[in-house]
């Protein structure tokens, strides 16, 4: 069974993937983490993100070691996965291990919930369960922010919000695989919503598949 989960930064994607995992026995898989390896090693190489080859051969030379770096948590990378991750070519070297993690979840488990921008459109579109998260610009900025200071890491609200929204931006409106909702796609809105909250709703719609 492949859950797939979309939407935009700091929406609560990551803590429900991780949870509906946990509760299911499902492998989960961020997918933001491996471009924003990219976008590290870019900035690594002393090479701009917005250089198509460059990233491309940053793509290519990626290693699970990348994974783990506490750096690519950092809003400097962030901002670099989004650039890298406009060139096709980055997409095309990680669509395959995208899907096959999907398809054939690693530890022979019965599933996997895979977490992205583009899972529910391009990445699986065949999943059996697509959820769009979303949240208001305000409130995603703020939770990024908290998150942010309790990592030790000071800056301005303002900032976080003016970062989030040119990252959006650039998400939502580049040519190759945007950030969308699928037709298919339970839209969640987390707005007003804790963590419990969005995991029920996100339990509800997932059991009305399982059944
Ligand atoms: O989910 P995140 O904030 O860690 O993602 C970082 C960037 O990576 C995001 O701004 C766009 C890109 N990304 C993407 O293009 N496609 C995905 N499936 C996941 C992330």
């Amino acid at each position: 069974m492949i859950v797939a989960i979309d939407g935009p930064a700091a929406a609560g994607k990551g803590t429900l993937a991780r949870r509906i995992a946990l509760a299911l026995g499902f492998v989960h898989l961020d997918t933001g983490a491996l471009y924003r390896a990219v976008g590290l090693r870019v900035l690594r190489n002393g090479m701009d993100p917005s250089d198509a080859a460059a990233a491309h051969r940053a793509a290519l030379a990626l290693n699970p070691a990348d994974l783990s770096d506490p750096a690519l948590r950092e809003e400097r990378t962030a901002t670099a996965a989004s650039v890298v991750s406009a060139h096709s070519a980055v997409r095309a070297a990680l669509l395959d291990f995208q899907r096959n993690f999907a398809e054939n979840p690693p530890g022979g488990v019965p599933g996997a919930v895979i977490e992205g921008r583009d899972i529910g459109t391009v990445v699986c579109p065949n999943a059996d369960i697509k959820l769009f998260i979303d949240a208001d610009l305000s409130i995603r900025a703020r939770r990024r922010h908290e998150e942010l200071r309790s990592n030790g890491i000071s800056v301005e609200l303002a900032e976080v919000r003016a970062e989030m929204a040119a990252r959006d931006d650039r998400d939502r409106n580049r040519a190759d695989s945007p950030l969308r909702p699928a037709p298919d796609a339970h839209l969640l809105d987390t707005t007003d919503l804790d963590i419990d909250g969005v995991f029920a709703a996100a339990m509800k719609a997932i059991g009305g598949v399982a059944k």
